[in-house]
């Protein structure tokens, strides 16, 4: 996992110092080449934080269309449709899409090619569940309050949110990419007409321990 955060982190600070932030994640997918060993957010199963949160909390939100943001190789996505969701997913790569559905050929999920800077204007409010996770901390600080403003848009009247992200103090260094997000800077989905209605910071007992947020937001009707 070193060497492969290592090469990522490397293809991500030469794509930023460049000016073009958001070129490195086709870089990465593509130079790998089918091997998921080289992508280090690919656990190959669903995100565990994801897991807990379906089994303890979701009781109450209704299973109708749901968007998966920065969706990777797809195993969260595969969750969702799994427990009866109707579910669109997409990313900014297209090796990456393309590798969902050829890792997931008789899958109902739509694996869609799209950058969240440039989406279509049919997905502003028409999802009853979005789910981010860790797409915001790979984003430059600079871009992520208007990526909050995306992501919270694809959210309909009454539909619920699902934000998964590292988390720091704003006295903590802000390391390295992944960046983690400071509470204030997710608070930016406050001011996009949702309420944060369960958030909590926790640390996943990784090698090295890592401090999560994990917040899940409803749009006001
Ligand atoms: C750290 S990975 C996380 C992937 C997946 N959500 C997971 O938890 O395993 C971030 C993903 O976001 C995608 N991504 C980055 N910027 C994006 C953008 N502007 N629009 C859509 N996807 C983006 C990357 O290609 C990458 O697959």
């Amino acid at each position: 996992m070193a060497g492969q955060r290592k090469k990522a982190r490397q293809l991500a600070n030469e794509a930023v110092a460049d000016g073009r932030p958001l070129d490195w994640f086709e870089e990465l997918y593509s130079q790998v080449a089918g091997d998921e060993s080289g992508i280090p957010w690919a656990d190959m199963c669903v995100n565990p934080n994801l897991a807990t949160w379906l089994e303890d909390r979701c009781g109450s939100v209704t299973r109708q269309s749901a968007l998966v943001v920065g969706c990777g190789l797809g195993d969260d996505a595969e969750e969702l449709v799994s427990l009866g969701w109707d579910v669109m997913a997409f990313d900014t790569s297209t090796t990456c899409i393309d590798w969902c559905r050829k890792r997931f050929p008789n899958s109902s999920v739509k694996y869609l090619a799209a950058d969240l800077f440039n989406a279509p204007p049919e997905w502003q409010r028409a999802f009853d569940f979005v789910f981010e996770s860790y797409t915001l901390q790979v984003l430059p600080p600079d871009l992520r309050s208007s990526a909050i403003k995306l992501i919270a848009n694809f959210v309909s009247p009454g539909g619920r949110l699902l934000v998964i992200s590292r988390g720091r103090d704003a006295t903590d260094d802000p390391g390295q990419m992944p960046w983690p997000l400071l509470r204030e800077e997710l608070n930016g989905f406050c001011n996009c007409g949702l309420n944060a209605i369960h958030f909590e910071d926790y640390i996943e007992h990784e090698e090295p321990p890592v401090r999560r947020f994990r917040v899940e937001y409803q749009r006001r009707t």
